[in-house]
Protein backbone atom coordinates (compact mmCIF):
# COMPACT_ATOMS: atom_id res chain seq x y z
CA UNK A 1 0.00 0.00 0.00
CA UNK A 2 1.09 3.18 -1.09
CA UNK A 3 1.05 6.88 0.86
CA UNK A 4 0.52 9.04 -1.47
CA UNK A 5 -0.24 13.02 -0.45
CA UNK A 6 -2.15 15.35 -2.50
CA UNK A 7 -1.51 19.11 -2.55
CA UNK A 8 -3.91 21.50 -4.24
CA UNK A 9 -2.75 25.14 -4.37
CA UNK A 10 -5.33 27.39 -5.10
CA UNK A 11 -6.08 30.46 -2.94
CA UNK A 12 -10.16 30.51 -3.29
CA UNK A 13 -12.67 28.07 -2.69
CA UNK A 14 -14.71 26.16 -3.64
CA UNK A 15 -12.17 25.34 -6.24
CA UNK A 16 -11.60 23.48 -9.07
CA UNK A 17 -8.23 22.60 -7.96
CA UNK A 18 -9.88 21.30 -4.98
CA UNK A 19 -12.45 19.39 -6.45
CA UNK A 20 -9.59 17.30 -8.78
CA UNK A 21 -7.67 16.60 -5.16
CA UNK A 22 -10.89 15.22 -3.57
CA UNK A 23 -12.08 13.20 -6.65
CA UNK A 24 -8.29 11.79 -7.08
CA UNK A 25 -8.12 11.26 -3.12
CA UNK A 26 -11.65 9.00 -3.58
CA UNK A 27 -10.44 7.14 -6.53
CA UNK A 28 -7.23 6.16 -4.63
CA UNK A 29 -8.54 5.12 -1.33
CA UNK A 30 -11.19 3.17 -3.04
CA UNK A 31 -7.82 0.85 -4.58
CA UNK A 32 -6.62 1.08 -1.18
CA UNK A 33 -4.27 3.50 -0.86
CA UNK A 34 -3.07 5.94 1.93
CA UNK A 35 -4.02 9.16 1.15
CA UNK A 36 -3.53 12.42 2.91
CA UNK A 37 -4.81 15.34 1.65
CA UNK A 38 -2.69 18.90 2.08
CA UNK A 39 -4.95 21.93 0.60
CA UNK A 40 -2.42 24.92 1.04
CA UNK A 41 -5.15 27.72 1.43
CA UNK A 42 -6.27 26.22 4.99
CA UNK A 43 -2.78 26.53 6.36
CA UNK A 44 -2.22 29.96 8.41
CA UNK A 45 -1.66 32.16 6.18
CA UNK A 46 0.78 34.44 8.07
CA UNK A 47 2.76 31.39 8.19
CA UNK A 48 3.09 30.85 5.09
CA UNK A 49 3.82 34.93 4.23
CA UNK A 50 6.36 34.80 6.51
CA UNK A 51 7.84 31.88 6.33
CA UNK A 52 7.85 30.44 9.39
CA UNK A 53 9.97 27.14 10.00
CA UNK A 54 8.01 26.90 13.36
CA UNK A 55 4.58 26.41 12.34
CA UNK A 56 2.95 23.81 13.69
CA UNK A 57 0.21 23.28 11.33
CA UNK A 58 2.83 23.69 8.36
CA UNK A 59 5.02 21.42 9.89
CA UNK A 60 2.41 18.95 10.33
CA UNK A 61 1.61 19.55 6.69
CA UNK A 62 5.33 18.56 5.93
CA UNK A 63 5.60 15.98 8.07
CA UNK A 64 2.71 14.27 5.79
CA UNK A 65 5.06 14.82 2.89
CA UNK A 66 8.46 13.53 4.34
CA UNK A 67 6.50 10.19 4.92
CA UNK A 68 5.03 10.22 1.16
CA UNK A 69 6.52 7.79 -1.44
CA UNK A 70 4.61 9.94 -3.84
CA UNK A 71 3.25 13.63 -4.00
CA UNK A 72 0.26 14.78 -6.69
CA UNK A 73 0.36 18.54 -6.85
CA UNK A 74 -2.68 20.65 -8.36
CA UNK A 75 -2.39 23.95 -9.32
CA UNK A 76 -4.64 26.84 -11.16
CA UNK A 77 -2.13 28.45 -13.46
CA UNK A 78 -1.94 31.64 -12.32
CA UNK A 79 0.03 34.09 -14.80
CA UNK A 80 1.58 31.33 -16.49
CA UNK A 81 2.59 29.78 -13.97
CA UNK A 82 2.18 27.50 -10.58
CA UNK A 83 0.04 30.10 -7.84
CA UNK A 84 2.03 32.45 -5.30
CA UNK A 85 0.35 29.97 -2.26
CA UNK A 86 1.29 26.54 -3.59
CA UNK A 87 5.34 28.09 -3.64
CA UNK A 88 4.89 29.83 -0.17
CA UNK A 89 4.19 26.06 0.56
CA UNK A 90 7.08 24.65 -1.13
CA UNK A 91 9.69 27.08 0.06
CA UNK A 92 8.92 25.94 3.55
CA UNK A 93 9.87 21.74 2.48
CA UNK A 94 13.58 21.32 3.36
CA UNK A 95 16.20 21.36 0.93
CA UNK A 96 16.36 17.89 -1.44
CA UNK A 97 12.82 17.45 0.53
CA UNK A 98 11.68 15.61 -2.40
CA UNK A 99 14.37 13.33 -2.95
CA UNK A 100 13.00 9.99 -3.58
CA UNK A 101 9.69 11.24 -4.11
CA UNK A 102 7.52 10.17 -7.08
CA UNK A 103 5.59 13.66 -8.21
CA UNK A 104 2.85 14.00 -10.34
CA UNK A 105 2.17 17.67 -11.64
CA UNK A 106 -1.41 18.41 -12.74
CA UNK A 107 -2.23 21.76 -13.53
CA UNK A 108 -5.59 23.47 -14.50
CA UNK A 109 -5.65 26.53 -16.78
CA UNK A 110 -8.38 28.64 -18.26
CA UNK A 111 -6.53 28.59 -21.71
CA UNK A 112 -4.49 25.91 -23.69
CA UNK A 113 -1.93 28.66 -23.99
CA UNK A 114 -0.39 27.59 -20.69
CA UNK A 115 0.23 24.00 -21.42
CA UNK A 116 3.73 24.25 -21.68
CA UNK A 117 3.57 25.83 -18.04
CA UNK A 118 3.72 22.21 -16.54
CA UNK A 119 7.39 21.83 -18.08
CA UNK A 120 8.70 25.24 -17.64
CA UNK A 121 7.30 26.63 -13.95
CA UNK A 122 6.06 23.12 -12.41
CA UNK A 123 8.56 20.03 -13.15
CA UNK A 124 11.91 22.88 -11.94
CA UNK A 125 9.88 23.57 -8.70
CA UNK A 126 10.23 19.97 -7.76
CA UNK A 127 13.15 19.21 -9.48
CA UNK A 128 15.30 21.51 -6.71
CA UNK A 129 13.68 19.93 -4.17
CA UNK A 130 15.38 16.47 -5.27
CA UNK A 131 12.90 14.66 -6.88
CA UNK A 132 14.35 12.30 -9.64
CA UNK A 133 10.89 10.39 -10.27
CA UNK A 134 8.37 13.45 -11.84
CA UNK A 135 5.76 12.13 -14.24
CA UNK A 136 3.95 13.30 -17.51
CA UNK A 137 2.07 16.25 -16.20
CA UNK A 138 -1.71 16.66 -16.84
CA UNK A 139 -3.09 19.84 -17.96
CA UNK A 140 -6.97 20.59 -17.58
CA UNK A 141 -8.93 23.30 -19.44
CA UNK A 142 -11.24 24.63 -17.37
CA UNK A 143 -13.85 24.09 -20.11
CA UNK A 144 -13.72 20.24 -20.27
CA UNK A 145 -14.77 19.95 -17.42
CA UNK A 146 -17.58 21.13 -14.17
CA UNK A 147 -17.89 20.76 -10.61
CA UNK A 148 -20.34 21.73 -7.92
CA UNK A 149 -19.42 21.07 -4.10
CA UNK A 150 -16.28 19.10 -4.94
CA UNK A 151 -17.94 16.39 -7.02
CA UNK A 152 -16.01 16.67 -10.46
CA UNK A 153 -18.48 16.07 -13.98
CA UNK A 154 -16.26 15.66 -16.74
CA UNK A 155 -17.49 17.46 -20.19
CA UNK A 156 -15.10 15.54 -22.12
CA UNK A 157 -14.55 11.73 -21.39
CA UNK A 158 -11.23 12.36 -23.10
CA UNK A 159 -9.73 14.05 -19.70
CA UNK A 160 -11.09 11.72 -17.85
CA UNK A 161 -9.10 8.49 -19.36
CA UNK A 162 -6.27 10.81 -19.20
CA UNK A 163 -6.51 11.60 -15.76
CA UNK A 164 -6.97 7.62 -14.52
CA UNK A 165 -3.92 7.05 -17.16
CA UNK A 166 -2.00 9.50 -15.39
CA UNK A 167 -2.36 7.71 -12.02
CA UNK A 168 -2.03 3.90 -13.45
CA UNK A 169 1.49 5.81 -14.76
CA UNK A 170 2.07 6.83 -11.18
CA UNK A 171 1.09 3.35 -9.28
CA UNK A 172 2.87 1.51 -11.98
CA UNK A 173 5.94 3.81 -11.04
CA UNK A 174 5.85 3.15 -7.41
CA UNK A 175 5.93 -0.53 -7.89
CA UNK A 176 8.48 -0.20 -10.33
CA UNK A 177 10.77 1.03 -7.39
CA UNK A 178 9.15 -0.39 -4.39
CA UNK A 179 7.61 -4.04 -5.46
CA UNK A 180 6.08 -4.29 -2.38
CA UNK A 181 4.25 -1.06 -2.66
C1 LIG B 1 -5.16 35.77 -10.84
C2 LIG B 1 -5.47 34.74 -11.91
C3 LIG B 1 -4.55 34.50 -12.90
C4 LIG B 1 -4.81 33.55 -13.90
N1 LIG B 1 -3.88 33.33 -14.87
C5 LIG B 1 -4.10 32.38 -15.81
C6 LIG B 1 -3.11 32.11 -16.81
O1 LIG B 1 -2.06 32.74 -16.89
N2 LIG B 1 -3.38 31.12 -17.71
C7 LIG B 1 -4.54 30.39 -17.68
O2 LIG B 1 -4.70 29.48 -18.51
N3 LIG B 1 -5.51 30.63 -16.75
C8 LIG B 1 -5.29 31.60 -15.82
N4 LIG B 1 -6.25 31.85 -14.85
C9 LIG B 1 -7.47 31.01 -14.82
C10 LIG B 1 -7.36 29.90 -13.77
O3 LIG B 1 -6.19 29.12 -13.96
C11 LIG B 1 -8.56 28.95 -13.92
O4 LIG B 1 -9.75 29.68 -13.75
C12 LIG B 1 -8.47 27.81 -12.93
O5 LIG B 1 -9.34 26.77 -13.37
C13 LIG B 1 -8.87 28.23 -11.51
O6 LIG B 1 -8.72 27.11 -10.67
P1 LIG B 1 -9.28 27.07 -9.18
O7 LIG B 1 -10.80 27.06 -9.30
O8 LIG B 1 -8.75 25.81 -8.59
O9 LIG B 1 -8.80 28.30 -8.47
C14 LIG B 1 -6.03 32.82 -13.88
C15 LIG B 1 -6.98 33.07 -12.86
C16 LIG B 1 -6.70 34.02 -11.89
C17 LIG B 1 -7.72 34.29 -10.80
Amino acid sequence: MSNIVIISGSPTQPSRSYAIASYLNKLLSTQGHQIEQINVRDLPPEDLIYANFNSPAVNQALEKVKQAHALIVISPVYKASYTGVLKTFFDLIPEKGLAEKVILPIANGGSIAHLLSLEYSFKPLFSILGSQEILSGVYLLESQFSYKENELTFIESELEKRIQTAIENLLAKLKEIEPSL
